[in-house]
């Protein structure tokens, strides 16, 4: 049986060393390279910033299984014809929970006016709420959103998720459809964006939904970067409607060096580190998922091609 990498090239090293042995630990004998013969090919472990963009000569694969979570650079390609597995991982899950913690407690605690604002006054009677008196919304509950929310539950705050389907998970009030989206921007003083872009994401936070935030609302937006529209969101905050943006994500990566939100000084520029793919523990997905469809079972993690994600 015959895998195919097509991620990253810096990567290739990890996983050439995590692989193999989880998947000589399940029985499976595989041969795992960089370029076979592409008839050969059963999987193709892909990244959309590996080499591959066109899978017509793959006549016999049987699947692609995506390191990245977000799917929207290869879903849209005609060529490819077999299921796509996207990434949910551990590691994945762990980074993206420690980012979003990290990042809505630093608003949650106004830590900035500490690190910039040390100016001899000693201010001791100015204390941040406790964590229960802070509405956080997180806009996505799935295996990340799911995830950060739990966490930041786990801190106290009362936490508000939205998603498409209703959902149910314990310390978040889950809510769904148009007025679930409208309460949720509403009520949170910290807005977390962890929704794929698809067509019914694009542009998700715009001049209309950003006006119906709560006044200096910060938002944190690890998602992706098409779910904003950017003149909506530096117009919003010149007016001083948002507090703060804590963008890892954007329309254009790496941001270009000239783009207004570099210096901005309401707006911090992460480069799209929140979370990443390991290979010690996507090479457990991939090898479970391998696993599964030599054995004729159904592979985890299929991405729904009209869901867009
Ligand atoms: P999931 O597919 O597990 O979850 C997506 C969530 O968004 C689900 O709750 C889903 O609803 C909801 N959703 C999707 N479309 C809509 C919609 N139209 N309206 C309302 N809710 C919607 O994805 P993950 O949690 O694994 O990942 C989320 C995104 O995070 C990825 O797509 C990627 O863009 C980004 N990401 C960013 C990283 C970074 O380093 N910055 C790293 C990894 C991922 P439902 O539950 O009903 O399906
Ligand atoms: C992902 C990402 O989607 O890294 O996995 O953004």
């Amino acid at each position: 049986m015959n895998i195919l990498y097509a991620g990253h090239p810096d990567e290739w090293a990890d996983y050439q060393s995590a692989l193999p042995p989880l998947l000589a630990a399940r029985g499976i004998k595989a041969n795992l390279a960089r370029d076979m013969q592409p008839d050969a090919v059963d999987f193709i472990i892909y990244a959309p910033t590996g080499p591959l963009k066109d899978f017509t000569p793959y006549t016999n694969l049987r699947a692609v299984l995506s390191l990245w979570a977000g799917v929207e650079r290869i879903i849209g390609n005609a060529t490819l014809q077999v299921p796509l597995a996207r990434m949910v991982d551990a590691g994945l899950s762990l980074g993206m929970r420690d980012y979003v913690c990290g990042h809505v407690l630093r608003h949650h605690l106004g830590m900035d006016a500490h690190i910039h604002g040390q100016d001899g006054i000693w201010r001791d009677t100015i204390f941040p709420p406790l964590a229960r008196q802070r509405r956080v919304g997180m806009l996505g509950l799935g295996a990340l959103g799911a995830t950060c929310g739990q966490a930041l539950a786990g801190f106290g705050f009362d936490v508000m998720g939205w998603s498409r389907s209703q959902k149910h998970i314990d310390g978040i009030n889950c809510l769904s459809g148009d007025e679930g989206l409208a309460q949720v921007l509403a009520e949170a003083e910290i807005l977390v964006l962890l929704l794929p872009y698809t067509q019914a994401t694009h542009h998700l936070l715009n001049a209309e939904t950003l006006a119906q935030t709560r006044d200096g609302v910060f938002i944190i937006n690890p998602g992706r970067g098409l779910l904003i529209d950017d003149d909506a969101l530096l117009a919003a905050l010149n007016a001083g409607k948002i507090g703060h943006a804590t963008l890892d994500v954007f329309q254009i990566e790496p941001l270009p060096v000239d783009h207004p939100y570099w210096a901005h000084p309401r707006v911090t520029v992460t480069p799209h580190i929140a979370a990443t793919s390991r290979a010690e523990t996507c090479s457990e997905v991939l090898t479970e998922n391998i696993a599964r469809s030599m054995a004729g079972q159904n592979l985890l993690y299929v991405v729904d091609r009209n869901a867009g994600y």
